[in-house]
């Protein structure tokens, strides 16, 4: 379970995570929403340690990842798998390359990794093909899940999602909710998705609404379309007026 309690985070005197509280159910997804520059992606560099808070807490399965030191902070993150807004994928180096760059940084051979990258393609359904492919020659939607196979490889017990499906058309964008759902499924993982795709409501357990710098509301995210909280009426429905300050 991830436990975020009284989590602020100041850059000079600006204040962007404003004592911020969140419990993110183990072996759910949880979808974060909210409008851009509110301080999603912020949120969750703070999760994986990779942007220190100002103050509060962080508690991964009862530890607190704010007070542990880079040694013990690395063993905690073996838990987390991290996909990337647009996928990151290195363009120099090759899909099993992509896939594999934990274990080719840690000195495992090619003959090694091989198997481990076939095996994480297919959970991601895409076919042999690919492993030598690069980049470039991806369509948006197979670049997706080389990230998400990327992820997979560490077998982790927490993914995070930043944006996952940004830039895709509606059909991709389904199939890539429907296989993170079917990872969900059979692993049993914690996700935590940031998305402005309200697609993925069908697919998630719970929806949090980032606002002000704080968890405006929290609650199930199959009775999101019915949900009277004035803030998510307005920002699921993208209306003017309400709660939420328009610009
Ligand atoms: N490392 C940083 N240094 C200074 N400001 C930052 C940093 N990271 C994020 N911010 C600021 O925090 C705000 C929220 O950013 P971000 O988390 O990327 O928003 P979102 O993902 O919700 O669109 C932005 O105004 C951004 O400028
Ligand atoms: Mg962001």
């Amino acid at each position: 379970m991830i436990e975020i309690r009284n989590l602020t985070k100041k850059f000079g005197d600006r204040v962007i995570t404003n004592n911020l509280n969140l419990t993110v159910p183990k072996g759910q997804m949880t979808a974060i929403i909210g409008r851009s520059g509110e301080g999603k992606s912020l949120l969750l560099k703070q999760i994986i340690g990779l942007i220190k808070p100002t103050s509060g807490e962080i508690l991964i399965d009862n530890v607190d990842i704010t007070k542990l030191n880079d040694k013990q902070l690395n063993e905690q993150l073996k838990k987390f798998g991290y996909v990337f807004q647009f996928a990151a994928l290195l363009d120099s180096l090759n899909v099993w390359q992509n896939i594999g760059i934990s274990m080719l940084n840690e000195g495992y051979s090619k003959n090694d990794i091989i198997p481990i990258v076939k095996d994480k393609l297919k959970l991601v359904q895409l076919s042999e093909d690919t492993l030598y492919k690069y980049p470039s020659e991806l369509s948006g939607g197979m670049a997706k899940r080389v990230g998400l196979a990327r992820t997979l490889i560490t077998n982790p017990k927490i993914i995070l999602y930043d944006e996952p499906t940004t830039g895709l058309d509606p059909v991709t964008e389904r199939r890539i909710h429907e296989l993170m759902f079917n990872l969900q499924k059979q692993f049993n993982v914690t996700s935590v998705v940031i998305t402005h795709s309200t697609d993925l409501f069908q697919f998630a357990d719970n929806v949090a609404f980032l606002y002000q710098g704080r968890i405006a509301y929290f609650g199930p995210a199959k009775e999101i379309w019915q949900c009277d909280d004035p803030y998510i009426h307005q920002f699921i429905r993208g209306l003017p007026d309400g709660p939420i300050k328009t610009y």
